[in-house]
């Protein structure tokens, strides 16, 4: 029911999240990846959805199940969340990056299973490509929010980061705080500033997110 008195604040619009980790191949049985529960993703793709948008959320490998009213693309590495954002992203109006997409990925993933020898073992690692940072410089781009999770100095970081990926919104959490549990504690960063927001489950964050984000692509004239 709760989806059914939610205010439709985004009746209308195509909203695209990301959400959860991804994992890097190592070889065929193991990989990198990260402790993302993709809790807060879910969350606020539910939120979106019960704002009466259209919701489509590309999902890195979580053990959630898919809300009602949101299509789900299940991805496992960074290279393939972004391919299934790109196929998403037509007529989005809202980008939302949850994800805790992996940075580095392995350069050459092992066909077979990488057999233990007693020496030392040397991965190597290149760069992913940042899908949020790629969204927000598309000329086309959506309205784009970003998420940072911080250990330290959330807000330099968070503020740095919707600077630096030219984002108008940024939720900023620092860890422990939030992560894999059922609360969370977030600082909403946009054009006008930080607006802390109280400590609560991660569905009311989720609204709560949703409300600031609706009026800030309200007062864009999107
Ligand atoms: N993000 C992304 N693709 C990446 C890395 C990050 O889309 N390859 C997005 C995340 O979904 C999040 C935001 O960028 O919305 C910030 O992610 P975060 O890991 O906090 O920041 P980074 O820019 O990767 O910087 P660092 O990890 O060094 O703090
Ligand atoms: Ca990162």
């Amino acid at each position: 029911l709760e989806g059914f008195f939610a205010p439709k604040l985004l009746a209308g619009r195509k909203v695209v999240l990301t959400a959860g980790p991804t994992f890097e191949a190592i070889d065929p049985v193991r990989g990198i990846t990260n402790t993302s529960s993709g809790k807060m993703g879910y969350a606020l793709a539910r939120a979106c959805a019960q704002a009466g948008a259209e919701v489509v959320l590309v999902s890195g490998p979580v053990s959630l199940s898919v809300p009602a009213q949101v299509c789900c693309v299940a991805v496992v590495s960074a290279l393939q969340m972004r391919a299934a954002v790109a196929e998403a992203l037509p007529g989005a109006d809202v980008f939302i990056g949850v994800a805790a997409v992996a940075d580095y990925r392995v350069q050459d993933v092992a066909e077979h299973k990488i057999k233990k020898s007693g020496d030392a073992l040397s991965l190597s690692l290149v760069p992913n490509p940042d899908i949020l940072a790629e969204v927000a410089a598309r000329a086309d781009a959506p309205f784009c929010v970003g998420f940072a999770a911080e250990s330290r100095d959330l807000d330099t970081y968070a503020e740095g980061k919707r600077r630096s990926k030219r984002l108008p919104m940024v939720v900023g959490n620092l860890i422990g705080d939030g992560m894999g549990g059922e609360d969370n504690t977030v600082v909403l960063y946009d054009d006008a500033g930080r607006h802390p927001l109280a400590r609560a489950p991660k569905a009311e964050v989720a609204r709560a997110i949703v409300t600031h984000l609706a009026a800030l692509l309200a007062q864009s004239g999107r």
